[in-house]
């Protein structure tokens, strides 16, 4: 079947989820979270029986009709879960499941006290995507299937709760939540703790807990101009409300798109907005991903392909054309060495996943390739046309999950056979089917990068002092392309002498920190040891904890260090950062 969603045991051809209505109460002291989830059913095949997505969870109970129904809970897939089989009465619309999470669902993250900023309250959030929904809902799991929801959350703790919904009231200590438009389910997204809040414009406004509030309104001050900006490009907003969600450092990610309300890490809060593209990225989710959608994870690179092209219109838009066209030179360099890595299979836009997890899809391949395919869209069409092109595919699909196959065919007919002579330069099945990249590949030249590489240069030549290289005007993307293009190792003299003149150990800017700390540890620089552990420690956010332990296992005693910082660090980390870190580390 085309669009068939090999990561869900659903089968929406048959039974098919338009509504959830979930009643949850979580109880932080036995982090665990229960309730009911009741389903609204669209019958096509009425003797079908409803098939859910699940992973870890207890079923208490089916109801339908007021009376109990047969399920059956089939045997746990270790990538997909268990299928919950549900024998609904022929005619009934609706089945209301009783259940529980586990403790450690997969797409929930417990933290205590110590690992939030305030110290004194515990939090909790989700993380859905790709298929962790199953982990905390049981439900139809796939990207395809496009449910609104409501839900009654109530904590032990009496702390604040935020959904990726409207916000509906309080009953009975419950807070209330409604989200009337069609999502699918890996965009549902839940936070409970000491989270304050700041309005920032009408529309637009910041959660996080009370210490983090005011860094974050200062970071994120351009947010209404940010969806100006999208909303004049490419279409109105759809969903009412932007708020930004800033979590506690243990966030696995660096941001969530979750509908009204972007989940986001705070390593981002740089104190100067440099790492702002990252709420532009989330933010044209709104539109790519969330507004249309991937229909299954093959087809990721639609939503993130899409958006990481977007996200870099807006940030020349707001930001200018340098500034854009830097962290365009930054995202290539990141693809390019990941190409020259990956096996073919990996380095293709539509991947087949097949006996693979979602979240193995989730490289630079689908981002920057799949930008890269629209920039040269852009450029062989001419701006305007293609301007006019998004904004009528984003109208054209609105609120739908397309495949692969069906946005190729919208891009054909609005764009090659309606300017039928300028697309003979592009072959779309090469960007889409083939690995690598095109040989037309738009390439992005920055000159602020491109005379830092040379500053580089001169001082790795000994031509330069570290202390007479023009850094102190120098942005984020400026620092980050001088540390990529030092060779490695670096010579202890070198990393000492470029650590006094600039304290690159102390920055508080995580991606440099990050870029650094590399280097650090392929060099063997001991000073920098300290900051490693407490960075690997109190930051969950995979990008920079893969690398790093990746680099540490490449020697014997490095290996050593890795488990025992693991050891330490684990049980600060989310459990897909969990899982992935001891996969690298070789321990449990
Ligand atoms: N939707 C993704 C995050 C994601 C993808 C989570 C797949 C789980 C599975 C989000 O929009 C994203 O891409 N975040 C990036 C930041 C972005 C600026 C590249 C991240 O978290 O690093
Ligand atoms: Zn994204």
């Amino acid at each position: 079947m085309p669009g068939r969603d090999i990561h869900s045991f659903a089968e929406p051809h048959r039974v098919r989820v338009t509504h959830c209505s979930l009643v949850l109460e979580a109880f932080f002291e036995k982090r665990s979270l229960s309730g009911s989830a009741e389903l609204r059913l669209q019958r096509l095949d009425p003797d079908a029986p409803l098939v859910l997505d699940t992973r870890d969870l207890q079923i208490h109970r089916v109801e339908s009709q007021g009376r109990e129904a047969p399920y059956r809970l089939g045997e746990r897939d270790a990538i997909l879960g268990s299928p919950l089989e549900i024998d609904a009465p022929p005619a009934a619309d609706s089945v209301v499941i009783h259940y529980s999470a586990s403790e450690h669902a997969s797409g929930l993250q417990w933290l205590a006290p110590e690992q939030t900023s305030g110290k004194t309250h515990p939090f909790l959030f989700s993380q859905n995507q790709s298929i962790h929904a199953r982990s905390w809902i049981p439900i139809q799991d796939s990207p395809g299937v496009r449910i609104s929801y409501d839900a009654r959350i109530k904590n032990d703790l009496g702390l604040r709760v935020v959904m990726s919904a409207e916000s509906n009231g309080i009953e009975n200590l419950f807070q209330r939540f409604r989200m009337d438009l069609p999502i699918p389910a890996y965009l549902i997204a839940l936070a409970i703790g000491e989270i304050g809040f700041r309005a920032l414009g009408p529309r637009t406004g910041i959660y996080a807990e009370p210490a983090l509030l005011d860094a974050a309104a200062t970071e994120f001050a351009d947010l209404e101009r940010l969806i100006a900006t999208v909303e004049s490009l490419y279409g109105p907003y759809r969903w009412n409300r932007y708020d930004v969600l800033v979590l506690p450092p243990s966030f696995p990610f660096g941001g969530m798109e979750n509908p009204v309300i972007t989940f986001a890490t705070p390593t981002i809060l740089a104190g100067d907005k440099s790492l702002i593209s990252l709420i532009s990225h989330e933010l044209a989710h709104s539109w790519s991903g969330n507004l249309v959608t991937n229909a299954t994870w093959s087809d990721f690179w639609l939503n993130e392909g899409f958006t990481t092209y977007i996200e870099n219109r807006i940030q020349e838009e707001v930001y200018g054309r340098e500034q854009a066209v830097m962290e365009q030179v930054l995202d290539r360099r990141e693809l390019d060495k990941e190409l020259a890595e990956f096996e073919p299979r990996d380095q293709i836009l539509n991947i087949d996943l097949s006996g693979r997890d979602p979240d193995d899809g989730t490289t630079r391949v689908p981002y920057v390739k799949g930008a890269l395919f629209l920039r040269q869209l852009e450029e062989v069409f001419g701006r305007a046309a293609f301007d006019q092109f998004l904004k009528s595919y984003f109208e054209h699909f609105a609120f739908q999950s397309i495949t692969t196959e069906e946005a190729l065919d919208f891009i054909r007919r609005a764009l090659f056979d309606r300017y039928s002579n300028q697309g003979k330069s592009i072959s779309v099945d090469e960007w889409v089917f083939a690995p690598g990249l095109p040989a037309s590949a738009p390439k992005a030249f920055s000159a602020r990068l491109q005379h830092v590489s040379e500053a580089a240069g001169a001082w790795i030549a000994g031509d330069l002092a570290a202390s007479a290289l023009p850094a102190r005007c120098w942005n984020t993307q400026e620092w980050l392309e001088f540390l990529q293009v030092l060779p490695r190792p670096l010579p202890d003299e070198k990393v000492s002498e470029l650590d006094a003149a600039w304290h690159v150990t102390a920055t508080g800017n995580y991606e440099i920190l990050d870029d650094w700390l590399q280097i650090a540890i392929e060099s063997e620089y001991k000073p920098a040891g300290p900051r490693l552990e407490s960075f690997l420690i109190s930051v969950g956010r995979m990008k920079y904890l893969k690398p790093l332990y990746k680099e540490l296992t490449k020697t014997p005693e490095g290996r050593l260090r890795a488990r025992e910082l693991y050891a330490k660090a684990r049980p600060g980390y989310h459990p897909i950062a969990q899982a992935a870190i001891a996969k690298i580390v070789g321990s449990v």
